[in-house]
C-alpha cells in the first residue's frame, strides 16, 4: 500500500489539505509490493524508485488544477509563437540538423574537431570519488568553470563553436578548466563503491561543494602554479560555489572573482516542476532514503509523459523540446532557441545527478532557506547536533561576486536572487539580462548569449 500513502500524502501537499476528501484512492497497479516488503527490501533500483514516484504523480496528475496549484502556474515551454508556418520551420530544421556529428563526440572530440587542444585530468577527493576535469590549457589566468544540475563540463561547449563559453575564453587566452561533479557521465568512478551501489549515490549538491570543488581548485591550482583562479558557476554550479566557501572559508584566498550564472541558493519561488514536484515529496523521499538508500536520478518514462503534457501540451514542437528530463527540470524559451543546435544539446544533457541533489532542492523550496541536507529529526541530530539543518554561512564568503540573473528563469527567481544578493557581503556586479524571455538553459545555449551575457563577464573576468 505504499504507494497509495505516497499518493496520499503528495495530494495533501499540493492542494496544502484543501482537495484531499474529494480524491478517491486510485487501484493498487504495480508491482512494487506492501510497505512491510518495500522497506526490507534493499535492492529495490532506482528505476523502481522512479516507477514508484511517477506511479503516485500519474495517479494524480488527471487533475491538473493541483498540479498548477502547487506550481503556482504550470509553466509552459510551448507558447504561442509556435504556430502554423513556424511550427512546420522548427520542425524541418530540427530533422535537418538530427544528423550533425557534434551530437555524438564527446567533448574531448568537439574540442579537437574545432582545433582546441584538450587535456584530461583526474582528481580523488578526500571521500575518494574519482572526477575528470577538462582543460584547454594556456599559460594565462586559470578560469575554473562548474556546470549545472544535470549537466557536466559539456554544458560550455555544446552551444556550439560561435558561442560556448569555454571557446571564447580560450580565444582569449584564459586557461579554460572545466569540472565535472561526482555522478556525472565524466565522473562515476569511486574507490570502492559503483554506481550500481546506492552508497555511489549518496551526495547532494553538500558533498560537491565541500569535497569535489576543493579537490578541483586545489588540483587545477597546483598544475599552474597560481595562488589563485577565477570562478564561473552556472545554476547548480553556483549552489556548490556557496557551499564551499560558507564551510571552508579558507578558499577566499583562491578564488579572485566568481561570477554566478542564474544563482541558485533561495530557492523558493522557483518554478521548475520537478523540483516542485519532488518537493512534497521530500518528507516521503526522506523515509524512504533511510530504508533504501539513495539513487541515481533517472525519471522513468511516464513520468516524464506526464511532465511533457502539462508543460508542452501535444503537438510536434512539445515533442521535440520536452522529450528532454533537462529542458522539464529547467525550461527551455523558444525566444533563443537555435533549433539547428537541438541535437547537439539533446545529446550531451542530461549527464547524471542523484535523487539527493534534487531532493535538497526540494527541502528548500519548502523551507525557504539555504540550508544543509534535512534527514530528519533524528538524523539531524547525528549529523548535525540539532535537530533541524544548519543554514550555510553566506557571511564567510568574501570573494567578490557578479550575479547574473533573468526573469524567465525556472529555477533562480528574481526574488530568491534579491534575497541572495542582500545576504551575501561581497557583490561587485547585480546584473538582469536585458531580455525578458531569458530563461535557465540560456545561459549556456541562448542563440545571443554572448551579447546578453558573456561580454559582461568577459570585462568582468579582465578587470578581476
Ligand atoms: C539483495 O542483495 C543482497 C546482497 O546485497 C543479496 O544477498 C540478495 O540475494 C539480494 N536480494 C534480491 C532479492 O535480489
Ligand atoms: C602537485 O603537482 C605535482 C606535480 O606537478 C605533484 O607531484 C604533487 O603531488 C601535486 N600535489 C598535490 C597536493 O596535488
Ligand atoms: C546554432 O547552431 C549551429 C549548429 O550547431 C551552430 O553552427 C551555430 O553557430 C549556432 N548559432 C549560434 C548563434 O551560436
Ligand atoms: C541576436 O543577435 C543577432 C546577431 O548576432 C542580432 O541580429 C539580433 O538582433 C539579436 N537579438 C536580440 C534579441 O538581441
Amino acid at each position: 500500500m505504499v504507494k497509495i500513502y505516497i499518493v496520499t500524502t503528495i495530494v495533501f501537499h499540493l492542494s496544502a489539505g484543501e482537495i484531499i476528501n474529494l480524491l478517491p484512492l486510485p487501484e493498487e497497479t504495480s508491482t512494487t509490493g506492501n510497505i512491510a516488503e518495500l522497506s526490507h527490501d534493499k535492492n529495490l533500483t532506482s528505476l523502481e524508485f522512479a516507477n514508484v514516484l511517477s506511479a503516485a504523480v500519474n495517479s494524480i496528475a488527471w487533475i491538473p488544477q493541483i498540479i498548477a496549484k502547487s506550481i503556482g502556474y504550470v509553466p509552459s515551454l510551448v507558447n504561442s509563437n509556435n504556430n502554423g508556418e513556424k511550427v512546420e520551420q522548427f520542425v524541418t530544421e530540427f530533422k535537418d540538423s538530427v544528423h550533425n556529428e557534434d551530437a555524438k563526440l564527446t567533448i574531448e572530440g568537439l574540442l579537437n574537431k574545432y582545433n582546441y587542444a584538450c587535456e584530461v585530468h583526474k582528481v580523488i577527493t578526500e571521500d575518494d570519488y574519482v572526477l575528470t576535469l577538462h582543460r584547454i590549457p594556456s599559460n594565462r589566468s586559470p578560469v575554473f568553470l562548474m556546470h549545472g544540475i544535470l549537466g557536466s563540463s559539456d554544458d560550455f561547449v555544446i552551444a556550439g563553436v560561435e558561442s560556448g563559453l569555454a571557446y571564447k575564453l580560450a580565444d582569449l587566452g584564459y586557461d579554460v578548466w572545466m569540472g565535472n561533479a561526482r555522478g556525472n557521465k565524466h565522473s562515476r568512478k569511486h574507490a570502492l563503491f559503483n554506481p550500481t551501489d546506492e552508497r555511489f549515490w549518496d551526495f547532494s549538491w553538500h558533498e560537491i561543494g565541500v569535497y569535489d570543488l576543493s579537490a578541483m581548485i586545489d588540483y587545477a591550482l597546483n598544475i599552474t602554479q597560481k595562488s589563485s583562479l577565477k570562478y564561473i558557476g552556472f545554476s547548480q554550479g553556483t549552489t556548490t560555489f556557496f557551499v564551499l566557501l560558507s564551510e571552508r572559508p579558507e578558499y577566499n584566498d583562491k578564488i579572485s572573482v566568481m561570477i554566478a550564472l542564474s544563482p541558485v541558493a533561495y530557492i523558493s519561488r522557483a518554478k521548475s516542476p520537478v523540483i516542485r514536484l519532488m518537493s512534497p515529496g521530500t518528507t516521503i523521499l526522506s523515509q524512504f532514503i533511510k530504508s533504501l538508500g539513495f539513487y541515481e536520478f533517472l525519471p522513468d518514462d511516464s513520468l516524464v509523459r506526464i511532465l511533457k503534457l502539462m508543460i508542452c501540451g501535444t503537438g510536434p514542437v512539445g515533442d521535440i523540446l520536452c522529450s528532454n528530463i533537462a529542458f522539464l527540470t529547467s525550461g527551455y524559451d523558444f525566444a533563443q532557441l537555435n533549433v539547428t543546435n537541438l541535437p547537439v544539446i539533446m545529446g550531451h544533457i542530461p549527464a547524471g545527478s542523484s535523487i539527493k541533489q534534487l531532493a535538497h532542492y526540494g527541502q528548500g523550496l519548502l523551507t525557504n532557506d539555504f540550508a544543509k541536507f534535512d534527514y530528519g529529526e533524528e538524523d539531524n541530530i547525528l549529523h548535525y547536533g540539532v535537530s533541524t539543518p544548519p543554514n550555510y554561512a553566506l557571511e564567510n564568503i568574501l570573494v567578490p561576486i557578479a550575479i547574473f540573473y533573468s526573469d524567465s528563469d525556472w529555477l533562480a527567481h528574481p526574488s530568491d536572487v534579491k534575497r541572495l544578493y542582500k545576504r551575501l557581503n561581497s557583490v561587485i556586479d547585480l546584473y538582469r539580462i536585458p531580455f525578458k524571455k531569458f530563461n535557465h538553459l540560456d545561459y549556456i545555449i541562448a542563440k545571443n548569449v554572448t551579447y546578453f551575457v558573456y561580454n559582461r563577464v568577459f570585462r568582468l573576468l579582465a578587470l578581476n
